[in-house]
């Protein structure tokens, strides 16, 4: 890899003094919170998650949080506060730095922080402020309490050290503990430790000493430090100059990780999509890496395709890149750079999803990496099959594609059959709406590797049981996908009309359409996923005013937090409207455009005037007419995606991929 590596992205891989530590090139893995630790143990899973991303050619990893003060005891978190996990810690240790990767652990505490529902009483703060998502007020930490917790970090850095770690990485970002003490918002503390940036900044420059004073200057130390938190008188870029100006001046420091966006209504900003500009903290990092007068900085957020890591080394905004969902999405993302096969990695599609399985306690997985944390990971290619068999799939959606390819690769001779004349399904129609763009990369990647294999496209064809038949196959693969069912809150008659198409239909002929229409636009929803909110945004171009109508509390719910923050932010700036808890009435006179809509518990009435567009996104429904047929006819039949059930990209990806398995 090195030589073509050199040559592609001089950049990325040249080689980095960092502290005392030699790295072999400039690629970090961001901290991730895994959920794979279990009872507060180093797991199977977790080294292996961990190993991936050290062979697929990464520098450094920073692990998830570690639980390392003695207050700290969440059973998904690593205990390093006794000697308890030495034996585990140690593996850990070993099976990353052996492979020439330097291992971090993360400090860091949530503090008041809580993504769930509901308060946490056992929250420990700086001041008792409620969490702004939360509404947690946390326990305020006294003077005892911080010289104890300070003196535990120093302890289980030593302890790291030990065990073989190359450092440790203090996250004061996102709005955690660390964070609260920096913030002139958060911190209210009338102590040493609050008032003037000097008070503020003393919690974290004591424990910078105080690692340092167990773990000497050969142990590499980094800080994940505030960029732009995103809140009104809190730390915006010229506070974060500051901050970041003290703490390098204190010479303690090896790198700096700026990251944006607090524990409020700003979370989403640490995990930006693409509703914004690609690398969108490129410039912010440049201005922030001025400050820190020569400390390494690591640059992060968004940074998915290898050249844009190239250009951020080439042009001195950092030393380093910090890639977190591109490597969980594909851990051999630096190989493949660097052998110039960037066309073979399956990119971060920056949905989140990643981060809605971990708020929910489910361990780290992705819409576009079937086989996170699986021994053969890294660079897979799935084994050839013992026999070749023919294999038919109906349907080139991401389930069918996926199926498809990986069915190919282990040597079957694989047809596809599509509806449309392109493959990627409706995932296709979700790439064409705004923000929607990345999820491209998910049925890009199957058609290059589907190409790769031989599969068979037919596409623009309504396959029937006679077409599918007609190619003797071993295996069918129904992938047909679903449609909207017709809300049964709306009349019988409406639907008869035709005068009203279902979301799916209505975006595909808007996104004909390039002049504004004028008027109201009104979107039911009964579908809660993300996709109808970007519609309703496209909507929001082409028309006056936009209403979102749900029987629901609230939009977005089935949508992970930091996403569901975007599509409210979005939702306000753009002046979209939503009606919660409302449902179109009998009483609409759609020739007069009023729409009468109800009060789901109240039942009164009101009216919405000068409705030119009226769609609904509705329940799912699969299409599944050819199971019925073949079912008799075929030996070996699976059904797929939303043929089997509704379901989202991720799920539908992995079953594709356990199915293409199974052939
Ligand atoms: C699922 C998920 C878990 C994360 N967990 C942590 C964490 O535990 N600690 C932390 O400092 N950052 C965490 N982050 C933030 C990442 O380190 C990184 O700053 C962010 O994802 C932006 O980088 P990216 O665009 O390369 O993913 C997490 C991000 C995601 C998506």
């Amino acid at each position: 890899m090195q030589d073509s590596a050199v040559t592609r992205y001089p950049h990325l891989f040249a080689p980095l003094r960092l502290g005392a530590m030699q790295l072999r090139n400039r690629i970090a893995h961001a901290s991730m919170t895994t959920r794979l630790a279990r009872e507060r143990r180093v797991t199977p899973e977790l080294i292996t998650y961990h190993v991936n991303r050290a062979r697929g050619g990464a520098a450094l990893i920073v692990t998830e949080p570690l639980s390392a003060a003695r207050f700290q005891n969440l059973p998904h978190k690593v205990r390093v506060w006794d000697d308890g996990e030495l034996e585990g810690l140690t593996r850990w240790a070993h099976a990353v730095e052996s492979l020439d990767c330097r291992l971090l652990g993360q400090l860091q505490d949530a503090g008041r922080g809580r993504h769930e529902r509901g308060r946490n009483p056992d929250a420990i703060g700086v001041s008792a402020l409620p969490d702004d998502l939360s509404w947690t007020v946390p326990h305020v930490l006294s003077r005892a309490d911080i010289r104890r917790m300070i003196a535990d970090f120093g302890e289980s850095s030593a302890r790291l050290q030990r065990c073989g770690f190359s450092g440790v990485e203090l996250s004061a970002a996102h709005g955690h503990l660390f964070h609260q003490f920096l913030s002139p918002w958060m911190n209210t503390r009338e102590d040493e430790y609050g008032g003037d940036l000097e008070g503020r900044l003393r919690f974290l420059q004591e424990l910078i000493r105080e690692i340092r004073s167990s773990c000497g200057r050969g142990f590499l130390l980094g800080v994940k430090a505030p960029g732009d938190d995103g809140l009104p008188d809190s730390i915006g870029p010229s506070e974060a100059e500051r901050i970041a100006g003290r703490l390098a001046a204190t010479g303690e420091i090896d790198y700096f990780c700026f990251a944006q966006g607090s524990h409020s209504h700003t979370l989403d900003m640490h995990v930006p999509d693409l509703h914004g500009p690609r690398v969108p903290y490129r410039a912010l990092t440049r201005q922030l890496k001025a400050a820190v007068r020569g400390v390494a900085v690591m640059a992060v957020g968004l940074i998915t395709d290898p050249s844009e890591a190239d250009a951020l080394i080439a042009s001195g905004t950092a030393e380093l890149v910090g890639l977190g969902r591109p490597l969980l999405a594909d851990p051999a993302w630096p190989i493949k750079a660097g052998a110039g096969r960037a066309a073979d990695i399956r990119y971060c599609v920056s949905c989140n999803s990643c981060w809605g399985t971990i708020a929910e306690g489910r361990p780290l997985a992705c819409d576009n990496n079937p086989r996170v944390a699986r021994a053969d990971e890294v660079d897979w290619r799935p084994q050839r099959a013992g026999s070749t068999r023919r294999v038919v799939v109906v349907g080139a959606g991401i389930a069918g594609m996926e199926a498809a390819w990986v069915a190919a690769a282990r040597g079957h001779r694989v047809t596809v059959f599509g509806l449309s004349g392109e493959p990627g399904g409706k995932t296709r129609l979700l790439a064409h709406l705004p923000g929607g763009e990345a999820l491209s990369s998910i049925y890009d990647y199957q058609m290059v590797a589907g190409r790769r294999a031989g599969v068979r496209l037919e596409l623009g064809v309504r396959a029937s049981a006679a077409d599918v038949l007609a190619l003797a196959p071993d295996a069918v693969v129904i992938a047909t996908g679903s449609s909207m069912a017709w809300p049964r809150s709306l009349r019988r008659e409406w639907q008869q009309s035709g005068a009203i198409l279902d979301l799916r239909a209505c975006v595909a002929e808007l996104l004909r359409l390039r002049q504004p229409q004028g008027g109201t636009a009104v979107l039911y929803d009964l579908d809660g996923t993300e996709g109808t909110y970007w519609a309703a945004e496209r909507l929001r171009a082409l028309f006056d005013r936009v209403i979102v109508v749900t029987p629901r509390a609230r939009i977005a719910e089935d949508v992970p937090l930091v996403q569901r923050l975007g599509i409210e932010r979005r939702f306000a700036r753009q002046r979209i409207e939503v009606l919660a808890l409302s449902e179109p009435a009998q009483e609409t006179r759609w020739e007069d455009g009023i729409l009468v809509y109800r009060n789901v518990h109240s039942g009164d009435l009101a009216e919405i005037r000068d409705v030119m567009l009226f769609t609904y996104s509705g329940h799912r429904v699969p299409e599944d007419a050819l199971v019925r047929e073949l079912e008799p006819l075929v030996k070996t039949l699976y059904v797929i995606g939303d043929a089997y059930a509704p379901r989202g990209v991720m799920a539908a990806t992995a079953q594709g991929h356990e199915v293409g398995l199974s052939v």
